[in-house]
Protein backbone atom coordinates (compact mmCIF):
# COMPACT_ATOMS: atom_id res chain seq x y z
CA UNK A 1 0.00 0.00 0.00
CA UNK A 2 2.73 2.44 0.47
CA UNK A 3 4.13 1.34 -2.46
CA UNK A 4 0.68 2.17 -4.05
CA UNK A 5 1.01 5.87 -2.72
CA UNK A 6 3.95 6.74 -3.51
CA UNK A 7 3.89 5.48 -7.02
CA UNK A 8 0.52 7.39 -7.38
CA UNK A 9 2.01 10.72 -6.29
CA UNK A 10 5.18 10.22 -8.50
CA UNK A 11 2.78 9.52 -11.10
CA UNK A 12 1.27 12.93 -10.94
CA UNK A 13 3.99 14.59 -10.45
CA UNK A 14 5.23 12.75 -13.70
CA UNK A 15 2.54 13.97 -15.60
CA UNK A 16 3.70 17.41 -15.61
CA UNK A 17 7.15 16.59 -16.49
CA UNK A 18 5.49 14.51 -19.57
CA UNK A 19 3.38 17.49 -20.32
CA UNK A 20 6.05 19.67 -20.36
CA UNK A 21 8.40 17.22 -22.82
CA UNK A 22 5.53 17.17 -24.74
CA UNK A 23 5.01 21.18 -24.69
CA UNK A 24 8.37 21.48 -25.89
CA UNK A 25 8.43 18.98 -28.19
CA UNK A 26 5.21 20.76 -30.05
CA UNK A 27 6.82 24.21 -30.56
CA UNK A 28 9.77 22.80 -31.76
CA UNK A 29 11.02 23.11 -35.21
CA UNK A 30 8.83 20.98 -37.45
CA UNK A 31 10.21 18.42 -40.14
CA UNK A 32 12.53 15.54 -39.10
CA UNK A 33 13.63 16.76 -35.74
CA UNK A 34 13.06 14.97 -32.39
CA UNK A 35 12.67 16.00 -29.17
CA UNK A 36 15.63 17.72 -28.58
CA UNK A 37 16.16 16.01 -24.77
CA UNK A 38 16.86 13.64 -23.27
CA UNK A 39 19.21 11.55 -25.78
CA UNK A 40 17.50 7.89 -25.71
CA UNK A 41 20.39 4.99 -26.42
CA UNK A 42 19.36 2.63 -29.54
CA UNK A 43 17.42 -1.01 -28.50
CA UNK A 44 18.91 -4.08 -30.20
CA UNK A 45 19.39 -3.70 -33.68
CA UNK A 46 17.13 -5.75 -35.76
CA UNK A 47 14.09 -5.50 -33.40
CA UNK A 48 11.02 -4.14 -33.20
CA UNK A 49 9.18 -2.88 -29.59
CA UNK A 50 5.99 -4.18 -28.13
CA UNK A 51 4.23 -1.22 -29.21
CA UNK A 52 5.37 1.82 -31.45
CA UNK A 53 7.48 4.34 -29.80
CA UNK A 54 4.73 6.88 -28.78
CA UNK A 55 2.95 4.54 -26.95
CA UNK A 56 5.83 3.23 -25.72
CA UNK A 57 6.64 6.60 -24.44
CA UNK A 58 3.12 7.54 -23.11
CA UNK A 59 1.92 4.30 -22.09
CA UNK A 60 4.84 2.11 -20.49
CA UNK A 61 4.64 2.76 -16.98
CA UNK A 62 0.62 1.47 -16.88
CA UNK A 63 2.25 -1.75 -19.30
CA UNK A 64 4.60 -2.39 -16.60
CA UNK A 65 2.68 -1.53 -13.49
CA UNK A 66 -0.40 -4.02 -14.25
CA UNK A 67 1.64 -6.67 -14.90
CA UNK A 68 3.60 -6.29 -11.60
CA UNK A 69 0.28 -6.30 -9.58
CA UNK A 70 -1.05 -9.19 -11.33
CA UNK A 71 2.00 -11.39 -10.98
CA UNK A 72 2.86 -10.67 -7.44
CA UNK A 73 -0.45 -10.88 -6.21
CA UNK A 74 -2.54 -12.74 -8.71
CA UNK A 75 0.62 -15.52 -9.81
CA UNK A 76 -0.38 -14.47 -13.56
CA UNK A 77 2.20 -14.88 -16.23
CA UNK A 78 3.14 -14.69 -20.01
CA UNK A 79 1.36 -11.24 -20.60
CA UNK A 80 2.55 -8.87 -23.21
CA UNK A 81 4.42 -6.51 -21.08
CA UNK A 82 7.57 -8.07 -19.64
CA UNK A 83 10.54 -6.56 -17.49
CA UNK A 84 12.67 -8.96 -18.53
CA UNK A 85 11.89 -8.64 -22.00
CA UNK A 86 12.49 -4.87 -21.97
CA UNK A 87 15.66 -5.48 -20.44
CA UNK A 88 17.07 -7.82 -23.39
CA UNK A 89 16.39 -5.74 -26.08
CA UNK A 90 17.02 -2.21 -24.52
CA UNK A 91 20.59 -2.90 -22.45
CA UNK A 92 23.18 -0.76 -23.36
CA UNK A 93 25.65 -1.77 -25.60
CA UNK A 94 28.63 -0.38 -23.25
CA UNK A 95 27.36 -1.37 -19.60
CA UNK A 96 25.15 -4.31 -20.59
CA UNK A 97 21.89 -2.48 -18.48
CA UNK A 98 19.21 -0.41 -18.95
CA UNK A 99 20.36 1.35 -15.39
CA UNK A 100 23.72 1.25 -14.45
CA UNK A 101 24.80 4.51 -16.22
CA UNK A 102 23.00 7.85 -16.34
CA UNK A 103 23.02 6.84 -20.48
CA UNK A 104 21.29 3.70 -20.21
CA UNK A 105 17.78 3.27 -21.23
CA UNK A 106 15.78 3.54 -18.61
CA UNK A 107 17.98 6.07 -16.61
CA UNK A 108 18.40 8.35 -19.13
CA UNK A 109 14.92 9.36 -19.38
CA UNK A 110 14.16 9.49 -16.10
CA UNK A 111 16.96 11.33 -14.89
CA UNK A 112 15.50 13.86 -17.17
CA UNK A 113 11.79 13.67 -15.91
CA UNK A 114 12.78 13.31 -12.20
CA UNK A 115 11.25 9.61 -12.30
CA UNK A 116 12.76 7.20 -9.90
CA UNK A 117 11.90 3.60 -10.03
CA UNK A 118 12.60 1.01 -7.65
CA UNK A 119 12.13 -1.86 -9.91
CA UNK A 120 16.19 -2.77 -9.84
CA UNK A 121 16.38 -3.15 -6.09
CA UNK A 122 14.69 -6.34 -6.86
CA UNK A 123 14.89 -7.03 -10.78
CA UNK A 124 18.28 -7.43 -12.43
CA UNK A 125 18.73 -4.79 -14.87
CA UNK A 126 20.72 -6.89 -16.98
CA UNK A 127 19.52 -9.64 -19.39
CA UNK A 128 19.52 -12.44 -17.63
CA UNK A 129 21.92 -14.20 -20.58
CA UNK A 130 25.15 -12.22 -19.74
CA UNK A 131 24.60 -12.87 -15.60
CA UNK A 132 24.39 -16.45 -16.46
CA UNK A 133 27.22 -16.60 -18.66
CA UNK A 134 29.57 -15.51 -16.06
CA UNK A 135 29.35 -18.87 -14.12
C1 LIG B 1 10.17 -6.05 -3.59
C2 LIG B 1 10.70 -6.65 -4.78
C3 LIG B 1 10.19 -6.13 -6.12
C4 LIG B 1 10.20 -4.85 -6.58
C5 LIG B 1 10.70 -3.60 -5.87
C6 LIG B 1 9.67 -4.91 -7.93
N1 LIG B 1 9.34 -6.18 -8.26
FE1 LIG B 1 8.59 -6.83 -10.04
N2 LIG B 1 8.53 -8.74 -9.37
C7 LIG B 1 8.90 -9.13 -8.11
C8 LIG B 1 8.63 -10.56 -7.97
C9 LIG B 1 8.90 -11.40 -6.74
C10 LIG B 1 8.09 -11.00 -9.21
C11 LIG B 1 7.61 -12.39 -9.58
C12 LIG B 1 8.80 -13.30 -9.88
C13 LIG B 1 9.39 -13.04 -11.23
O1 LIG B 1 8.67 -13.19 -12.21
O2 LIG B 1 10.58 -12.68 -11.33
C14 LIG B 1 8.04 -9.82 -10.08
C15 LIG B 1 7.60 -9.85 -11.38
C16 LIG B 1 7.51 -8.75 -12.20
C17 LIG B 1 7.09 -8.75 -13.59
C18 LIG B 1 6.68 -9.98 -14.40
C19 LIG B 1 7.93 -10.80 -14.76
C20 LIG B 1 8.84 -10.08 -15.73
O3 LIG B 1 10.07 -10.09 -15.56
O4 LIG B 1 8.34 -9.49 -16.68
C21 LIG B 1 7.14 -7.48 -14.05
C22 LIG B 1 6.77 -6.96 -15.42
C23 LIG B 1 7.60 -6.67 -12.95
N3 LIG B 1 7.82 -7.44 -11.84
C24 LIG B 1 7.79 -5.30 -13.02
C25 LIG B 1 8.27 -4.50 -11.98
C26 LIG B 1 8.45 -3.07 -12.10
C27 LIG B 1 8.14 -2.25 -13.34
C28 LIG B 1 8.93 -2.65 -10.91
C29 LIG B 1 9.25 -1.21 -10.49
C30 LIG B 1 8.14 -0.27 -10.59
C31 LIG B 1 9.06 -3.82 -10.03
N4 LIG B 1 8.64 -4.93 -10.73
C32 LIG B 1 9.54 -3.80 -8.73
C33 LIG B 1 9.43 -8.33 -7.12
C34 LIG B 1 9.62 -6.98 -7.18
C1 LIG C 1 12.02 -7.15 -29.06
C2 LIG C 1 12.77 -5.97 -28.60
C3 LIG C 1 12.08 -4.96 -27.70
C4 LIG C 1 11.38 -5.20 -26.54
C5 LIG C 1 11.02 -6.55 -25.92
C6 LIG C 1 11.05 -3.92 -25.99
N1 LIG C 1 11.50 -2.92 -26.81
FE1 LIG C 1 11.20 -0.92 -26.55
N2 LIG C 1 11.99 -0.54 -28.37
C7 LIG C 1 12.58 -1.48 -29.19
C8 LIG C 1 13.00 -0.82 -30.43
C9 LIG C 1 13.71 -1.47 -31.60
C10 LIG C 1 12.63 0.55 -30.30
C11 LIG C 1 12.81 1.68 -31.33
C12 LIG C 1 11.50 1.95 -32.00
C13 LIG C 1 10.98 0.76 -32.79
O1 LIG C 1 11.57 0.43 -33.82
O2 LIG C 1 9.99 0.13 -32.37
C14 LIG C 1 12.01 0.69 -29.00
C15 LIG C 1 11.49 1.88 -28.50
C16 LIG C 1 11.05 2.07 -27.19
C17 LIG C 1 10.69 3.34 -26.59
C18 LIG C 1 10.73 4.69 -27.28
C19 LIG C 1 12.13 5.23 -27.13
C20 LIG C 1 12.29 6.59 -27.77
O3 LIG C 1 13.27 6.77 -28.52
O4 LIG C 1 11.48 7.47 -27.50
C21 LIG C 1 10.36 3.10 -25.29
C22 LIG C 1 9.94 4.11 -24.24
C23 LIG C 1 10.48 1.66 -25.08
N3 LIG C 1 10.90 1.08 -26.25
C24 LIG C 1 10.26 1.04 -23.88
C25 LIG C 1 10.19 -0.35 -23.73
C26 LIG C 1 9.72 -1.00 -22.53
C27 LIG C 1 9.34 -0.30 -21.24
C28 LIG C 1 9.72 -2.34 -22.80
C29 LIG C 1 9.27 -3.48 -21.90
C30 LIG C 1 7.87 -3.42 -21.44
C31 LIG C 1 10.21 -2.52 -24.15
N4 LIG C 1 10.48 -1.29 -24.68
C32 LIG C 1 10.37 -3.74 -24.79
C33 LIG C 1 12.73 -2.83 -28.93
C34 LIG C 1 12.13 -3.52 -27.88
C1 LIG D 1 11.19 8.06 -23.52
C2 LIG D 1 11.52 8.25 -22.11
C3 LIG D 1 11.48 7.05 -21.19
C4 LIG D 1 12.14 5.86 -21.32
C5 LIG D 1 13.10 5.44 -22.41
C6 LIG D 1 11.75 5.05 -20.19
N1 LIG D 1 10.87 5.74 -19.40
FE1 LIG D 1 9.88 5.02 -17.77
N2 LIG D 1 8.98 6.82 -17.52
C7 LIG D 1 9.16 7.93 -18.32
C8 LIG D 1 8.38 9.05 -17.79
C9 LIG D 1 8.31 10.45 -18.36
C10 LIG D 1 7.72 8.54 -16.64
C11 LIG D 1 6.78 9.28 -15.68
C12 LIG D 1 5.50 9.69 -16.34
C13 LIG D 1 4.42 8.72 -16.19
O1 LIG D 1 4.27 8.12 -15.10
O2 LIG D 1 3.65 8.53 -17.16
C14 LIG D 1 8.11 7.15 -16.51
C15 LIG D 1 7.65 6.30 -15.52
C16 LIG D 1 8.00 4.97 -15.37
C17 LIG D 1 7.48 4.09 -14.36
C18 LIG D 1 6.47 4.45 -13.28
C19 LIG D 1 7.19 5.16 -12.16
C20 LIG D 1 6.27 5.48 -11.02
O3 LIG D 1 6.52 5.01 -9.92
O4 LIG D 1 5.30 6.21 -11.26
C21 LIG D 1 8.06 2.87 -14.55
C22 LIG D 1 7.82 1.61 -13.73
C23 LIG D 1 8.96 3.00 -15.68
N3 LIG D 1 8.88 4.28 -16.16
C24 LIG D 1 9.74 1.98 -16.15
C25 LIG D 1 10.64 2.10 -17.20
C26 LIG D 1 11.56 1.08 -17.61
C27 LIG D 1 11.71 -0.27 -16.94
C28 LIG D 1 12.26 1.58 -18.67
C29 LIG D 1 13.35 0.91 -19.46
C30 LIG D 1 13.05 -0.43 -20.00
C31 LIG D 1 11.76 2.92 -18.93
N4 LIG D 1 10.79 3.20 -18.02
C32 LIG D 1 12.20 3.75 -19.96
C33 LIG D 1 9.94 8.02 -19.44
C34 LIG D 1 10.71 6.98 -19.96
Amino acid sequence: MRWFARTLSLAATLAVALGALTASAQTGSSGDSRVPLPTIESARAGTTCIADPATMRRDHPGMLKHQRDETVHGGIRGATASLKGCIDCHASTKTGSVAAAPGDFCQSCHSYAAVKIDCFECHSAKPATSVARKK
